[in-house]
């Protein structure tokens, strides 16, 4: 099973809209004709006004970092899928570890932001990733089938193509903006226990079509050996796809 990869960007709380236009105007250029990777910028919501006209009519996808799963409300400083939908973004992160670790987001709450990103048409990028003490205590593969048992809870019933769009995220969090990336072994470790569970929720099929992206302190010089793994289909990529040069590097690794 072939499975096209996505070299994602998450600026997190990053870039003025001038450097989001100046990333954009740097980037697009280098990264033109190249067709073997999807590529996805995820700026902040303020940004994406100026990011997502940037991009258009190029290859290069734009997303949200977060969503709220009500599709409007008083819920004060949050983003609802229709803002999203509204000026043109197509993805969105959900269940990013900091969103876990510093705004409560737990996997119900990730379940409920998945059901309305795929009700939408938006393509979800699920994260999950085991902190440091579990993967210490042996209990990464525990961590990680609730994590995806509860992020994937009623969604084997939806339709088969809102349910292909879906992508996951393995970010080990002692890894993210450490500089420790986890060894290509470990990360196709951790990929094989989540597409094993993702089969049994969702099925075979599924599980092999499913791409699941790396991500924790992938810069240049490790990119190549990381999707060199066969259970590597992508990366997402913090720090080091900020700047136009070291994220190109990444995408034509
Ligand atoms: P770093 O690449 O900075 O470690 O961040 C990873 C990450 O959290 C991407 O979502």
């Amino acid at each position: 099973m072939s499975r096209k990869a996505l070299i994602a960007a998450n600026w997190k709380m990053y870039k003025t809209p001038a450097e989001a236009q100046a990333f954009v105007d740097a980037f697009l250029p280098m990264v033109q004709g190249h067709t073997r990777d999807e590529i996805a910028l995820f700026p902040s919501p303020v940004l994406l006004p100026t990011v997502i006209p940037a991009c258009k009519g190029s290859h290069v996808a734009v997303g949200a970092q977060n969503i709220h799963f009500a599709e409007e409300g008083a819920y004060t400083g949050e983003t609802s899928i229709g803002q999203l939908e509204a000026v043109g973004g197509t993805h969105t992160l959900i269940g990013h570890s900091e969103r876990r670790q510093y705004f409560a987001e737990t996997d119900e709450i990730v379940n409920k932001k998945l059901h309305t990103a795929l009700k939408h048409g938006i393509v979800p990028i699920v994260c999950i990733g085991e902190v440091l003490e579990e993967r210490e205590a042996g209990k990464t593969a525990s961590v990680l089938k609730t994590q995806a048992s509860g992020a994937f809870a009623g969604i084997a019933s939806l339709a088969p193509q809102a349910i292909a769009s879906i992508v996951i995220a393995y970010e080990p969090v002692w890894a993210i903006g450490t500089g420790r990336t986890a060894t290509p072994e470990i990360a196709a470790d951790a990929h094989r226990i989540i597409r094993a569970e993702v089969e049994k929720l969702l099925g075979a099929n599924v599980a092999a079509a499913m791409r699941i992206l790396y991500g924790g302190s992938v810069k240049p010089d490790n990119i190549a050996k990381l999707m060199a793994e066969e259970e590597i289909d992508g990366a997402l990529v913090g720090g080091a796809s900020l700047k136009p040069d070291s994220f190109t590097a990444i995408v034509k690794y």
